[in-house]
């Protein structure tokens, strides 16, 4: 284990020279913004945050969070408007910049080979001040920087670690952990192996207070927990800096349970890949649906003007429509997998790609001479008034009921891609080039793709 762990902080802890740079251009970009914020005539303070600030950044990954720290009493519509501003007048004097949208507009700048975020936010002291979703940055920083004492490296490897199982980033497209969850975990564990070992007994635990807010601010805290409780979140951390927040508020079940499974698997057989997962070689997804004899319906659409952000839990929200709806119809949906190449796909695998219907057939009457073939020729027949009738068994492709099914509007779809998702154009064990990989992946659920 020893061994192993030495290996990977080998790769993941910044050397000298990165250091070095890091803290010049921290220097550099201080000063720049100290000087622009002077000719303004603000007094807004220059903080730098992050993952950098923390000294918890893996070797290589060394993007700049430069906060802009506003007095509290600045109306909110300043702050947004003097904010933009001041970070454009910065960006000016970097290499290049673009304006980018969160909750508040804010600059995303490139300096020196880096990229540089420059975030108006207010200069916070305690969560009661806190008033955009960006505010408690600062708050964090500190925390961390009060509370790691010195095992930066232990959280570069539980960083390491989840991004190697694909567990990390609290994005809504990973629901995963947050660089700050893990700081939390390290420091409330004590070191990487630890926190691995705890897998088990944290999900049992389930509330996490490092900052004892429980006993300081009870009635904020146990709202908190109510609420996390109620919408059955896997874990509750309250936010050391904000009793208000559960840190992993975004963290799902599937992303908690790859990090169950991993950690134990590790901790027996401790290894390198899982840190920097080989790329695996990806099969032919014919031969898998060959292999298990099931069928796979792919949806393409096109949606221009909706980030990731936005499409990825509409098309999962779509895919759960389709589950239950072609259930409905008699078509097990074993699993699924959506995404965006160029253009939005849903992937349903089902147990079968046909189904049988009865239909009805109307005969003529039994007394005319085509009664009596009629008669003869079908194994089944009953009469009804003079006429005689009988019936057949047809098969029914999946892909006609699904054009049926979103036809009658019977599919629960996310809301801004319903029309597109009406339009797409329906395959039948077949993809094109670009989403083999994404059919492999779904079809031969490989334990080193499990997927949340
Ligand atoms: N943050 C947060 N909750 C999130 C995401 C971000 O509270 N779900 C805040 C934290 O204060 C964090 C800061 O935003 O320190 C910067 O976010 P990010 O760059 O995602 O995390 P880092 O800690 O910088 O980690 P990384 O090394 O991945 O950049
Ligand atoms: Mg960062």
């Amino acid at each position: 284990m020893e061994d192993i762990l030495v290996q990977v902080l080998q790769r993941i802890t910044p050397s000298e020279e990165e250091r070095t740079f890091v803290e010049e251009l921290t220097k550099e970009l201080r000063g720049i913004a100290e000087s622009v914020i002077e000719e303004a005539g603000l007094s807004v303070i220059p903080r730098f945050v992050g993952s950098l600030a923390k000294d918890t950044y893996l070797a290589g990954d060394h993007d700049v969070d430069l906060f802009l720290a506003f007095p509290l009493e600045t109306p909110i519509e300043e702050l947004r408007r003097e904010g933009l501003k001041l970070g454009e007048e910065i960006g000016k004097r970097l290499d290049g910049y673009e304006v980018a949208y969160a909750e508040h507009p804010y600059v995303r700048a490139r300096y020196r080979g880096v990229s540089v975020d420059l975030v108006p936010c207010y200069d916070v002291r305690s969560w009661r001040d806190v008033r955009t979703a960006v505010d408690r940055s600062i708050l964090h920083t500190r925390w961390v920087n009060d509370n790691l004492n010195g095992r930066n490296n232990e959280v570069r490897l539980l960083k390491r670690f989840l991004k190697g199982i694909g567990a990390y980033g609290s994005e809504i497209y990973v629901r995963g952990f947050s660089g700050y969850l893990a700081e939390i975990l390290t420091i409330e564990y004590g070191s990487f192996v630890e926190v691995l070992n705890q897998a088990g007994r944290i999900l049992k635990r389930r509330v996490l207070d490092p900052a004892g807010w429980t006993e300081k601010e009870p009635a904020v805290a146990m709202k908190t927990v109510k609420r996390e409780v109620r919408e059955d979140k896997p874990l509750i951390v309250i936010d050391p800096v904000d009793p208000r927040r559960n840190v992993s508020a975004n963290l799902s079940w599937e992303k908690y349970g790859a990090f169950y499974l991993r950690s134990r698997e590790f901790l027996e057989r401790p290894a390198v890949r899982f840190f920097f997962p080989q790329g695996k070689s990806i099969g032919s997804y014919l031969e898998e649906l060959r292999k298990r004899g099931t069928a796979l319906v792919t949806l393409l659409f096109d949606v221009q003007d909706i980030v990731d952000d936005l499409l990825l839990p509409q098309l999962e929200r779509s895919a759960r429509g389709f589950e239950k709806a072609l259930g409905r119809e008699g078509f097990e949906v074993l699993g699924w997998n959506v995404g965006r190449r160029g253009r939005a796909f849903i992937m349903l695998e089902l147990n079968r790609a046909e189904r049988e219907r009865i239909r009805l057939k109307p005969g003529p009457e039994f007394f005319k001479e085509s009664g009596q073939e009629f008669y003869g020729k079908n194994e089944k027949v009953w009469i009804v008034g003079k006429r005689l009738y009988s019936e057949r068994t047809i098969s029914e492709s999946v892909i006609d009921v699904v054009s049926e099914l979103l036809r009658k509007n019977q599919v629960a779809l996310g809301k801004g891609i319903r029309d597109a998702v009406r339009r797409a154009d329906v395959l039948l064990n077949y993809v094109p080039k670009e989403l083999e990989d994404e059919a492999y992946l779904l079809l031969s659920r490989e334990k080193w793709n499990l997927k949340g």
